[in-house]
């Protein structure tokens, strides 16, 4: 591919570069993948309103988030297994971030460790965590993550079971591959990715092996998650784990206008509207269609963030007009880094930095603050179809 212009372009080399189960990992939803296909489709529908003569010079697209600074309204959000898209993946996408200067958040299911990111990086990084059922381990990793510098927990509260994705069980996911003969053959069209898999140790989840006790099989995301995510995490728990942080605390996963409300009272320094990228309760709507709900139910004060279907520059610039102040992105950035490594997560975010600022002047906006409500045209009916 010569030249490349947007994330579908990067998803396109992703497909060609990464084995399949992985590919297929991050490019799935749960079940019969409707919310997965409505997260993209609904910010199609969203439309931008054009604004000619207007001074558009100056721009900015810097802001920050829970008081740290950012070049962009974006950050990454945490993705399980992201060593197995390209080896060394979590070190590789925390460069990228620190080089754009915005924010890398390190999964709890990430193949590199904690120590080894920051060891890797000079900015701290925000740490995303599962809750298990073993709180010694629980305890252990908030203290690892204290101890690395991390600046932020973000805790996931939408995956204590997991959204059945099809494409994962049909090609027996675990990490690293199990080398059956599909897989083999797979292989051998994905050439770099198994050379440079071949030059690393980082093939397992760093955070878990040698740390969890008596975890059998941590290969296997399916299997540990029924085995050692909490089912019984709720808000006394929640508490527990903020007292024991101490820090600052993202709570990630919120799609319902009760929820949000429970989590800002909770005292939350922000929360994440989310749908977990359509990979849990598949027929729940799209992030960018509860978000303006959700922003209303709040009021103006409490800081929100998006994710779920971001693609673009255009995407983030509606997410902000509907309320979000800033937004995460998983597979934009994962398909560049499966197709280019370090320097396709730059590519990535240079070209969602750009799209932003282009879409900003066309709108007339010089200052990502100032966009809101005014910039958009919605489809009849898009706020109240559903009730
Ligand atoms: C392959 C993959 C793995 C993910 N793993 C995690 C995870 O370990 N922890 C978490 O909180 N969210 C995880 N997510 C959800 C993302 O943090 C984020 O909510 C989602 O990707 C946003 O949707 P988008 O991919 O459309 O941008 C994962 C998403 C993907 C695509």
């Amino acid at each position: 591919m010569a030249v490349i212009t947007c994330i579908d372009d990067l998803k396109r080399l992703h497909k060609r570069r990464t084995p399949k189960m992985f590919y297929d990992y991050a490019e799935s939803g749960s079940y019969t993948e409707q919310t997965f296909r409505e997260n993209t489709t609904d910010f199609q529908k969203i439309r931008l309103r054009q604004k000619v003569a207007v001074d558009m010079e100056g721009r900015s697209t810097a802001t920050k988030m829970i008081g740290r600074d950012v070049a962009m309204p974006v950050a990454l959000a945490p993705v399980g297994l992201t060593g197995m898209q390209r080896a060394d993946g979590e070190i590789k996408a925390a460069r990228a971030a620190e080089k754009a200067g915005i924010p890398f958040t390190l999964s709890t299911m990430s193949i590199c460790s904690i120590e080894d990111v920051a060891a890797h990086t000079t900015d701290p990084f925000w740490f995303q965590l599962y809750v298990m059922k073993d709180e010694d381990f629980v305890d252990a990793t908030l203290e690892r993550a204290k101890k690395a510098g991390c600046s932020a927990l973000v805790l996931t509260l939408d995956l204590q079971i997991l959204g059945q994705r099809h494409k994962d069980l049909k090609n027996g996911l675990t990490a690293p591959p199990k080398l059956t003969l599909p897989v083999l053959l797979d292989l051998a069209t994905k050439w770099q990715w198994g050379f440079e898999m071949l030059q690393t140790k980082r093939r397992f989840f760093g955070n878990i092996v040698g740390h969890a006790k008596g975890v059998s099989d941590a290969s296997s995301l399916g299997s540990w998650t029924a085995e050692q995510f909490d089912p019984k995490l709720d808000w006394s728990k929640i508490a527990r784990i903020r007292d024991q942080w101490g820090g600052k605390l993202i709570l990630k996963g919120i799609l319902d206008e009760d929820d949000a409300r429970l989590a800002r009272d909770f005292g939350a320094d922000a929360m994440i509207v989310s749908n977990h990228g359509g990979r849990q309760l598949d027929g729940a709507l799209s992030a960018i269609r509860m978000l303006p709900k959700i922003r209303e139910a709040v009021g103006p004060e409490m800081e929100i963030f998006m994710d779920s279907g971001i693609r673009s520059g255009q995407d983030v610039l509606k997410a902000l007009a509907l309320g979000a102040n800033s937004t995460f992105i998983g597979r934009a950035f994962i398909h560049g880094l499966g197709a280019m490594g370090e320097q396709g997560v730059a590519t990535a975010l240079e070209i969602i930095r750009k799209e932003l600022d282009i879409t900003m002047a066309l709108c007339g906006e010089k200052n990502v603050h100032d966009l809101g409500r005014h910039n958009v045209l919605l489809p009849t009916g898009f706020l109240d179809e559903y009730a």
